[in-house]
């Protein structure tokens, strides 16, 4: 963060400064309008019901696998409930990280400015979703689902060593990422009704954070060094490899008496599977392309390890599928 103010010249600084808190102002009234209290808003002692999904088939990770096609309509709903409670799982980390990011983003920041005050209310509805995550995840009755110790250490490495458009740009990768996940469950009568009330309030509270650092990402790629851009870049590159492993635990599998090894591996092949991700992606990617977060080649087949971007001349047949 220090580094990006640093190259700001002084003939911009204020043009800068005021277009950061005239975003902070919107985005706070915003914030007093339409925040949520899970605890006392949504009805938690309601039971689930037996006929509806915790994630939608289309959605699941397995959908149009060799290996779904000969699960029983049980074993996918049972796998439905462990693969929601990994992506919430995942979101609890994803939300701590993100908790941390942006407290040493607001290192230097007058405690003054409304940017400041933004920030520490967005701090408050990620400590208020990962509460509801975690009373979610403890009423599916699942295992609690993680990332391995290999994504925890770069987990670690990245809260550590982000500069600040590393952390917006990473922030922006796993709420977008579960934003699309979120809005093409959030009116499907198919899903539990405690799943799409969750998400509902993740969805609302969730756009004004995407806003906050899609336009702080902007301005600070605008003042990057070429140096800054490139560790950006690298970054981001990497935690997109990290965030799509993290998703679903392989352990899921396990849960619901499938292999594992050959449960990724067919979810990884799966044509259906790339189209949902490279979708989710699809917007973000544009973004990323437009203001230099995924430039060079190196960033780049990052990127495509990661399963999030399809590779140049791969059949891309985005937003195909019925179902999306
Ligand atoms: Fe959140
Ligand atoms: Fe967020």
């Amino acid at each position: 963060m220090h580094a990006q103010r640093n190259t700001t010249s002084h003939r911009n600084r204020p043009v800068l400064e005021r277009d950061r808190e005239t975003t902070a102002r919107r985005l706070l009234v915003a914030s007093a309008r339409h925040s949520s209290d899970p605890d006392t808003e949504l009805d938690w002692t309601a039971p689930f019901e037996d006929s509806k999904w915790y994630v939608a088939p289309e959605l699941i990770s397995l959908y149009k696998t060799p290996l779904w096609e000969r699960m029983s309509e049980e074993q996918r709903m049972e796998l439905s409930r462990h693969e929601r409670a990994s992506i919430t799982c995942s979101g609890i980390w994803f939300e701590q990280i993100l908790m941390h990011l942006l407290l040493r983003h607001l290192d230097g920041f007058p405690c003054t400015s409304d940017h400041v005050r933004y920030a520490y209310t967005e701090i408050a509805d990620e400590c208020r979703h990962s509460m509801m995550f975690g009373r979610l995840v403890r009423k599916l009755e699942t295992p609690v689902y993680g990332a391995g110790p290999r994504d925890r250490a770069q987990g670690w490495l990245l809260k550590t060593l982000a500069t600040s458009p590393a952390a917006l740009a990473a922030a922006l990768l796993v709420e977008e990422l579960l934003d699309w996940l979120e809005r093409k469950t959030a009116e499907d009568e198919r899903v539990q009704p405690l799943v799409r009330n969750v998400i509902r309030i993740h969805i609302i509270e969730e756009a004004r954070h995407v806003r906050y650092a899609r336009e702080e990402l902007r301005r600070q790629m605008r003042q990057a060094t070429a140096a800054e851009r490139a560790y950006v870049q690298f970054l981001t590159g990497q935690m997109a490899r990290v965030v799509a492993r993290t998703l679903i635990s392989p352990s899921v599998y396990n849960a619901v008496g499938l292999d594992p090894r050959t449960a990724v591996k067919e979810a990884r092949r799966c044509p259906h599977r790339q189209d949902v991700l490279h979708s989710a992606m699809k917007r973000l990617i544009t973004f990323f392309e437009e203001v230099g977060v995924i430039h060079n080649p190196a960033a780049r087949s990052l990127w495509y390890s990661s399963g999030l971007m399809p590779r140049p001349g791969a059949r891309v047949k985005v937003g195909s599928s019925a179902a999306l």
